[in-house]
C-alpha cells in the first residue's frame, strides 16, 4: 500500500543527495552516490578538492582525519597516498574498503544517470582548481548549453565568478551560511549576474527569502535537511529543491497504491 501525501508534496521538488545519500552510506563515497541514484535523487552533491599532485578528489573536510583512517591535509597528500585510505569503516564496518573517489571517477560513473551538484570546497587552498574542473567537463563534452545535469557551487563566490567565465554554459550556485539572513535585493542581483542558484543554510529560509531569490531570477536549494519535519518545512516554503542526507524525505511524485 502506498502512502497518502498532500498535493503540495506531489509537486516536483528537486531532490539532492547531500554528499550522496550520506544518511545511509559514508559521505562522498561511491556507495553513497550509488545509494542516491538508487533512491531516485535528481542530483548527487559532491565536494571537490585537490591533492598535492594536482588530482581532483571528492572529500568534504580539508583534512582526511574524520572520514578516513589516515591523517593530514588533503593538499599535503598525493593521490596515491589518499587512495590507500579507508573511507568507509568510520561510518560502519559494512563499508570497510571504500576509497576516496576521484572527481573524474564520479563523473564517469554517474553522468547520464543522475545530475551532479559539484561543490568546490575551499578552492582558495587550491589555485587552479576551477580550471581543472572546467577542463575535465569540457574534455567530456559536458559543458554544453542547457546541460542542467551539472551545477557548480561554492561558498567562495569569487571562485564561482571565475568558474562561470570558464564554463559560461553551465549553471552556478552561491552557497551561503547563517550570516546571510538579511541578504539584500542588491546582493541577490549581484549574485544573479553569474549564478542561477542561491543555496542557503536552511535555518535562514523564510517565505520572504524564497520570494526575493525568485524575484532575482534564481532558484533556491537549501541545505541540509536531516529529518522529515525539516524537509516538510522547506516544502511549505516553496523552495525549488532540498539538499538532504535522506532522499526518502523528499518525494517526487504521488506514491501509487
Ligand atoms: O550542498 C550544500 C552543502 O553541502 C554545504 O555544506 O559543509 O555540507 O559542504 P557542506
Ligand atoms: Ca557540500
Amino acid at each position: 500500500a502506498g502512502k497518502v501525501i498532500s498535493k503540495q508534496e506531489q509537486q516536483k521538488m528537486v531532490n539532492i543527495a547531500h554528499r550522496g545519500a550520506s544518511g545511509h552510506a559514508p559521505e562522498n563515497t561511491m556507495e553513497a552516490f550509488h545509494k542516491g541514484f538508487e533512491m531516485k535523487s535528481d542530483y548527487i552533491e559532491i565536494d571537490v578538492q585537490m591533492t598535492k599532485d594536482g588530482e581532483l578528489v571528492v572529500i568534504h573536510d580539508t583534512t582526511v582525519d574524520r572520514t578516513t583512517d589516515g591523517t593530514g591535509k588533503v593538499g599535503d597528500l598525493t593521490l596515491e597516498e589518499i587512495r590507500q585510505l579507508d573511507a568507509g569503516s568510520w561510518f560502519s564496518e559494512n563499508f570497510t574498503g571504500e576509497r576516496v573517489p576521484t572527481f573524474e571517477e564520479v563523473v564517469d560513473e554517474f553522468r547520464g544517470k543522475v545530475g551532479i551538484l559539484i561543490e568546490l570546497k575551499a578552492p582558495e587552498l587550491y589555485p587552479g582548481v576551477e580550471e581543472k574542473i572546467a577542463n575535465a567537463l569540457i574534455e567530456r563534452n559536458m559543458a554544453t548549453p542547457n546541460n542542467n545535469k551539472i551545477i557548480i557551487q561554492s561558498f567562495n563566490h569569487e571562485s564561482m565568478k571565475k568558474s562561470k567565465e570558464l564554463l559560461p554554459n553551465l549553471s552556478h550556485g552561491v552557497l551561503t551560511g547563517g550570516g546571510w539572513a538579511d541578504v539584500t535585493e542588491e546582493q541577490l542581483a549581484q549574485f544573479a549576474s553569474y549564478a542561477d542558484y542561491f543555496n542557503p543554510t536552511m535555518s535562514i529560509v523564510t517565505d520572504e527569502l524564497v520570494t526575493d531569490v525568485h524575484e532575482a531570477g534564481m532558484d533556491i536549494f537549501p541545505y541540509t535537511s536531516r529529518s522529515q519535519e525539516q524537509a516538510l518545512r522547506l516544502f511549505n516554503l516553496n523552495v525549488d529543491g532540498i539538499i538532504t542526507d535522506y532522499p526518502e524525505h523528499v518525494y517526487h511524485h504521488p506514491v501509487k497504491n
